[in-house]
């Protein structure tokens, strides 16, 4: 069934990927990766491929071609990018939601009235998109399991568009997406829909539900929302996630500093500021001990997580960051400095955290937050899991956190939605 979304033509560009790999692994023979991590030599081996596009796309951007991030999307979309193909049991087509480019999995057969889900793919708000391969496979298996209706958003992206454009798209497509028109042509019970999103589509997604939760001009709310390793700060730099997994692939800390920086259509020189907890220093009038404590990890993670870690709160820094960077205080970006009683107008919650992930902490603040405003918190958290392990459960990888992470994740969907 999910072989039959293959194509000769995909599976020769796999296999020159494939080789590509191989090359790539032979200049970057050794990582040291912690042990406890699920199949440490196929990530060091989609690592050194990942590292060797970035530092190529660098060096184009450098001599002047082109910005390393349209390098990098389109190397993505030579491998990955599959065209709207219906299978026997679900029927997929490209269309609009809300002015938004949407994929969409309708099931064929099953149930006549649907559950549904509006889901935001990852890739830090300025690569990938719903259309390659590994993010239709994951829709159509939702779909088919789920006998729900899924619609992928291909909101715009970084560089071209910057904060609040990325949100905007994605509260445009979901309003469209809960309106009576577009529920009834789909076939989706309004009782059941959610929202849902891995990484910076985590992000979109748990922002979409604060600002719906909170909206009392719309009728029909979702049902749950469904966050995979979701980025949801970018004042800490230095939670225990921060500093246990600073190298750890695909997300290297300073890679997070430099998509969040663009998100907010700030200069990428500043990183080594955020880097150094710079910008969240005391001495920056702007972050009140009110939002500071929505962040405060010394509070709200478990002991153990805590115990070999100590904060970085700088007395002095560089001052005025936050003020020239304003999105770095804007809840709509960071959905962790919401307030309590917005956290506590948020559907029923499944959060994913992996233990080998710079965000993992922003993910357990997060359902620790929400939580406490009295939220029906479900957080699914993978020993072995590294960040985006979800969207490598398929060939050529095949991860085994993958692909357990994609079973609990639907399993809930099933369960809750
Ligand atoms: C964080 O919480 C701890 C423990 O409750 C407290 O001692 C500390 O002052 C807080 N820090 C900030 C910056 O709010
Ligand atoms: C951080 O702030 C301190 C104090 O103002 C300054 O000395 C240091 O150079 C800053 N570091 C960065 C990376 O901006």
């Amino acid at each position: 069934m999910l072989l039959s979304a293959g194509t000769p033509a995909s599976a020769m560009r796999l296999s020159v990927a494939g080789a590509v790999l191989l090359a790539a692994a032979a200049y970057y023979v050794y990582l040291p990766l912690p042990s406890g991590v699920s199949e440490p030599w196929k990530l060091m081996l989609l690592d050194a491929l990942f590292r060797s596009f970035i530092q190529a796309s660098d060096v184009v951007q450098k001599l002047g071609f082109c910005h390393s991030i349209h390098m990098l999307n389109r190397v993505v979309s030579w491998v990955e990018m599959i065209e709207a193909r219906s299978c026997p049991a679900v029927h997929v087509t490209d269309s609009m939601l809300g002015g938004v480019p949407t994929r969409i999995f309708q099931p064929k057969a099953g149930r006549k009235l649907k559950r549904g889900v509006i889901y935001f793919h990852g890739g830090g708000w300025a690569l990938a998109s719903g259309k390659m391969r590994s993010y239709d496979l994951l829709c159509r298996k939702m779909a088919e399991d789920l006998d729900a209706v899924i619609m992928s958003v291909d909101y715009r992206l970084a560089p071209e568009a910057v904060f609040p454009s990325q949100y905007h798209d994605a509260l445009a497509a979901s309003r469209a997406f809960l309106s009576l028109e577009v529920l009834q042509r789909h076939s989706i019970d309004p009782e059941r829909v959610c929202v849902s999103g891995d990484s910076a589509g985590g992000n979109l997604a748990a922002a979409v539900a604060q600002q719906l939760g909170s909206d009392d001009s719309t009728t029909v709310k979702f049902k749950a929302q469904a966050l995979i390793y979701p980025v949801l700060q970018a004042l800490d730099f230095y939670t225990p996630s921060y500093q246990q997994n600073q190298a750890m692939p695909f997300l290297y800390r300073p890679y997070m500093a430099r998509f969040w920086l663009q998100y907010l259509g700030a200069d990428s020189s500043l990183v080594p500021v955020l880097l150094a907890n710079n910008h969240s220093s005391l001495d920056q009038p702007d972050i009140s001990s009110a939002t500071r404590s929505k962040l405060n990890w010394t509070a709200l993670l478990p002991a153990e997580r805590r115990e070999h870690f100590r904060p970085v709160v700088k007395a002095r820094g560089s001052p005025g960051t936050v003020r020239n960077v304003p999105g770095l205080m804007d809840v709509r970006a960071a959905p962790l400095l919401a307030e309590q009683e917005v956290l506590g107008k948020t559907p029923k919650a499944y959060v994913v955290t992996c233990e080998f992930d710079v965000l993992r902490d922003d993910g357990l603040m997060y359902a620790r937050r929400l939580r406490d405003a009295g939220v029906d918190v479900t957080n699914d958290h993978h020993e072995d899991g590294f960040h985006g392990c979800m969207v490598f459960a398929n060939l050529p990888m095949m991860s085994s956190v993958g692909q357990r992470s994609k079973d609990s994740y639907i399993r809930w969907l099933d369960q809750n939605l």
